[in-house]
């Protein structure tokens, strides 16, 4: 009988920024597929919420309050989970975004960036995929597999105007994903994957302010976007899934070190 290449149910899957709007995604996904989900994240009440979701759909999962910034609250997570299920197969590192300190005002430029904001975007986005990963891969290289998932940026690949802190931060990630397959393929053998998924232009939260106006109608930078977007449109967060879903499962066995970009051909695009 022909392997199911994508059969991923069998898998603990943690994710840190669990509860945002794409991590949330990805965990109700990832849970409907049979996999074991740990939700990471610093809100607890928009944990208990997903934690509820997940149940009622007859998911399993588990709820941790977390601070991908603190090394201690993560190594206890990492005990936690390795209590309840004896192993970490997945890591997603999906908390993280850009913050509107950080973002340079159309009527600003370089010489009014807000070091603190830029620096923390850079602690948020490097930073916090940088210690979980560290946390993490320990209890994979001791069970001596383990596959680790990035959330890059548009931005990591083409520096966009206005979100320099973001966009130093991502392409950061970018490289650090390729540097840690190197790292962990090399030095503990070819068990271990670390790949990006790099998300093009999807309304959420953290973007909002930049790509509508209060009534709903698209900003002039909205509008250049779609203009240098083949698929003339946004991203919908479910559109992430089934990229996700490859890089989880076994479908991609020799991959490794990618960046999979999910943008509707923008980065593909020129004029
Ligand atoms: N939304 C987009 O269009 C887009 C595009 C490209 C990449 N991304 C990236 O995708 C990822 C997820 O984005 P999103 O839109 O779901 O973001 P979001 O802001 O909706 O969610 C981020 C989540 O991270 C949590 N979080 C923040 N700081 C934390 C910390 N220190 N410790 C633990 N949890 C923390 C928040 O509580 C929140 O639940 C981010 O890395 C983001 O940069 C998003």
């Amino acid at each position: 009988m022909l392997q199911n290449l994508f059969d991923i149910s069998s898998r603990v899957i943690v994710i840190t920024g669990g509860c945002g709007v794409l991590g949330s995604e990805m965990a109700l996904y990832l849970a409907g597929q049979g996999a074991t989900v740990v939700v990471l994240d610093r809100d607890a009440v928009k944990g208990a919420e997903l934690r509820n979701r997940i149940k009622k759909m007859g998911g399993k999962s588990l709820f941790l309050e977390s601070d991908v910034l603190d090394k201690s609250i993560l190594e206890q997570n990492r005990q936690d989970i390795l209590k309840s299920y004896g192993k970490i197969d997945v890591l997603v590192n999906a908390a993280g975004g850009n913050m509107p300190g950080a973002t340079i005002a159309t009527d600003q430029s370089i010489f009014d960036l807000d070091m603190e904001a830029f620096k923390k975007v850079v602690d948020l986005n490097l930073f916090g995929s940088v210690l979980p990963t560290m946390v993490f891969a320990r209890a994979m290289v001791d069970a001596g597999t383990g596959n680790i998932i990035n959330i890059a940026s548009e931005s990591a690949l083409r520096p966009l105007t206005r979100v320099a802190g973001y966009g130093a931060a991502k392409a950061a990630v970018a490289n650090f994903t390729k540097y840690m397959a190197g790292e962990l393929a090399l030095k503990f053998g070819s068990g271990f994957r670390v790949n990006a998924l790099a998300p093009g232009f999807f309304i959420t939260d953290q973007n909002r302010n930049l790509l509508t106006h209060p009534d709903g109608s698209y900003t002039d930078r909205a509008r250049s976007i779609l203009a240098h977007t083949p698929f003339g449109r946004f991203g919908e967060a479910h559109e992430l899934l089934g990229s996700l879903h490859y890089l989880v499962s076994d479908a991609s066995r020799f991959v490794t070190g990618s960046i999979l970009v999910v943008d509707g051909g923008f980065d593909a695009f020129s004029i």
